[in-house]
């Protein structure tokens, strides 16, 4: 249909004919000529209809925007002072001999551009995608899992599928479930992940597997979460945790050589998850801000103030100081309104110190507190924050978790505020996770990673006498605060696998409902083996810079979970619910 795409007809090609497809960008009639501005995956093309030319300018006479266009013109270059250095295809112009409306276009339901809002672009997918940055980000995506695949096919993996229809995995999250209708009654889970198949590849001897795999999670969803995504899956037989942190490393680092032509630290730097609560409040730190986090309870233990003498004095407890340079000049309203920010990640308050001028002791602070600390605590926690005249110090106080994550959260955010931000990629592994964390409300241990993640003590004994103290072989990789993929080196050992399900309080019986068959395959041979899942809608994100991941996916989901466009999901036919036999209980107040 065509011998060029749009984009490529450059000034090289000029006084010869060239045939383009493609649709109108934009249109506009200038008494008597028109000019269209042809588009197609590789950019746009100024195309001339001239009256003259009497059957293409008849032909052009009715487009509109996004009409579906067939041109056969010859190129000319466009007279000095006419050139457009903003386009590849600037310095020339296509003189139309010939016009065909491949399609006329309805008028559009939106204005093909990124101010539009996001459910009418979801719910005609179709228009958004053709739009510039849609389409880099789709392609860019597309050379990223390229990258993905080259990298592990040179290293000797395997591409093999797993079953979507299958029982569930324990990942944390609700399961998407399928009933059976052969089996009446019962019902397949959606992969949450493909873990145990992973697993027991490893024991069935294929050595290094991977799979671009669908995972299925019902959960809350967020900008960088949604109800299915895109794994890169990967695991190894025969290794130890080096093996697979370097092998990951080396993957990640050329894929983003290989995408985006950014090179990322060699080796990534190493943290183990204490380390970054304490100096990040996060266990996905982003390194590209500056700001850390500053213990000061030990300055605090013998004050009157009980917000800050309470945490300071319980070994559950943290006083936090984090230090907002130049911040003194934040306004009373933008301080409350960080209070209110760390309001819904639990905190209490958020007590502040406006450093004016440090020489003049607790005469040159303002703060609603320091009247209730004395020089030597004054003294103490500014120096350990390293504060200076025009800083401005936030206080955390309370349970040591609750005050990690809330202080983490205000690092984000006054790093991101007062610009703080170095550019560029700052990757690092997260390692020597707990095995477990207690939930208070449970009254259980839950894994922080899965039950199939390894202790690094082989001593399930010692493991169970004092779970909240075991360390794990998990790994995470994080990048500018993102979570890009996690993984561990697995339990190859029966009895240790049926220790840490007993410690997380599952039965022998429940555990062999509902993966007997990993518990088996463990006593046939098994492999030590590890693995690590990467997020490949978040890697595309992340470098397409957008902060939602339904910008790098082709047909998203909503945050209610739906898809605008298809309008899934949808009611059934009694008769599909009667073979099924499934009767629907519509709760009162549900909308049909
Ligand atoms: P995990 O649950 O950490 O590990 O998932 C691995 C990576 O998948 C991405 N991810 C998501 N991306 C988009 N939407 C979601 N709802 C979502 N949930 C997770 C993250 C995360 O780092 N089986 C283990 C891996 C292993 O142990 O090998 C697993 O699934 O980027
Ligand atoms: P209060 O005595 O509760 O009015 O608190 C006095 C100051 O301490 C206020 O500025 C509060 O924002 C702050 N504050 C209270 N609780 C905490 C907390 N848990 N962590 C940090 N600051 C707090």
């Amino acid at each position: 249909m065509r011998t060029h795409y749009c984009g490529q007809v450059t000034d090289s090609l000029a006084d010869s004919e060239v045939t383009v497809c493609g649709w109108v960008d934009t249109r506009r009639d200038h008494g008597g000529v028109i000019f269209v501005d042809l588009r197609d995956h590789t950019g746009k093309v100024q195309v001339v209809i001239e009256p003259e030319q009497q059957e293409a300018f008849n032909a052009s006479q009715g487009t509109r925007n996004e009409y579906c266009l067939r041109v056969v013109a010859k190129v000319r270059r466009r007279p000095e002072g006419m050139v457009n250095p903003e386009l590849a295809t600037g310095a020339i112009e296509l003189v139309a001999s010939h016009v065909d409306v491949l399609n006329p276009a309805a008028p559009l339901p939106f204005q093909l551009d990124e101010n539009a809002n996001e459910e009418i672009r979801l719910r005609y997918r179709y228009l958004d995608l053709r739009r510039d940055e849609m389409q880099h980000a789709i392609r860019m995506r597309s050379r990223l899992t390229r990258a993905l695949r080259d990298y592990l096919d040179g290293h000797e993996f395997l591409d093999i599928e797993t079953p979507i229809l299958t029982r569930a995995t324990p990942e944390g999250a609700r399961d998407y479930l399928v009933p059976s209708r052969v089996n009446q009654g019962q019902f397949y889970a959606l992969p949450q992940s493909p873990q145990l198949f992973k697993q027991i590849l490893m024991m069935s001897g294929m050595d290094r597997y991977y799979q671009i795999a669908r995972c299925f999670r019902d959960e809350d969803l967020r900008a960088d979460r949604q109800p299915e995504f895109t794994q890169l899956d990967i695991e190894m037989a025969f290794v130890e945790r080096e093996d697979v942190l370097n092998l990951a490393e080396g993957l990640i680092r050329q894929a983003f050589k290989g995408t985006i032509d950014a090179e990322l630290a060699d080796p990534f730097p190493r943290m183990s998850y204490a380390e970054a609560l304490r100096r990040y409040g996060s266990d996905k730190p982003d390194l590209r801000n500056p700001l850390e986090l500053v213990d000061v309870a030990e300055h605090l233990k013998h004050v009157e103030f009980k917000v800050f003498a309470g945490p300071a004095n319980d070994p559950h407890g943290r006083v936090a100081v984090l230090r907002a340079p130049g911040g003194a000049s934040l306004t009373r309203k933008q301080i409350d309104g960080y209070g209110d920010y760390v309001a819904r990640y639990g905190a209490r308050g958020l007590a502040w110190i406006k450093v004016n001028d440090i020489s003049q002791g607790a005469e040159g602070l303002q703060s609603p507190i320091v009247k209730f600390l004395d020089p030597t605590a004054i003294d103490g926690i500014l120096q350990a924050a390293g504060a200076a005249d025009g800083d401005l110090l936030f206080f955390g106080a309370g349970d040591y978790r609750v005050v990690s994550e809330f202080m983490g959260a205000l690092r984000n955010r006054v790093g991101r505020d007062l610009g703080l931000l170095e550019s560029g990629w700052r990757p690092l592994w997260v390692l020597e996770f707990p095995m477990f964390e207690w939930d208070e409300g449970a009254h259980r241990w839950f894994s922080m990673n899965h039950p199939f993640t390894a202790p690094v003590s082989t001593d399930a004994e010692e493991v169970a006498n004092d779970p909240g103290a075991a360390i794990s072989k998990g790994y995470d990789m994080v990048v500018n605060g993102w979570e890009l993929g996690g993984g561990s080196i697995r339990i190859h050992d029966q009895a240790m696998q049926s220790a840490m399900l007993e410690l997380l309080g599952i039965g022998e019986e429940e555990a062999r409902d509902k993966f007997g068959f990993l518990l088996e395959a463990l006593r046939y041979g098994c492999p030590p083996h590890g693995g690590i899942a990467f997020g490949v809608d978040r890697i595309a994100a992340m470098m397409a810079g957008t902060e939602s991941i339904r910008d790098v996916i082709a047909f998203p989901k909503t945050t209610s979970a739906s898809d605008m466009m298809t309008e899934a999901p949808s009611s059934v036919s009694t008769e599909q619910l009667r073979e099924l036999s499934i009767n629907v209980i519509k709760k009162p107040g549900a909308s049909s």
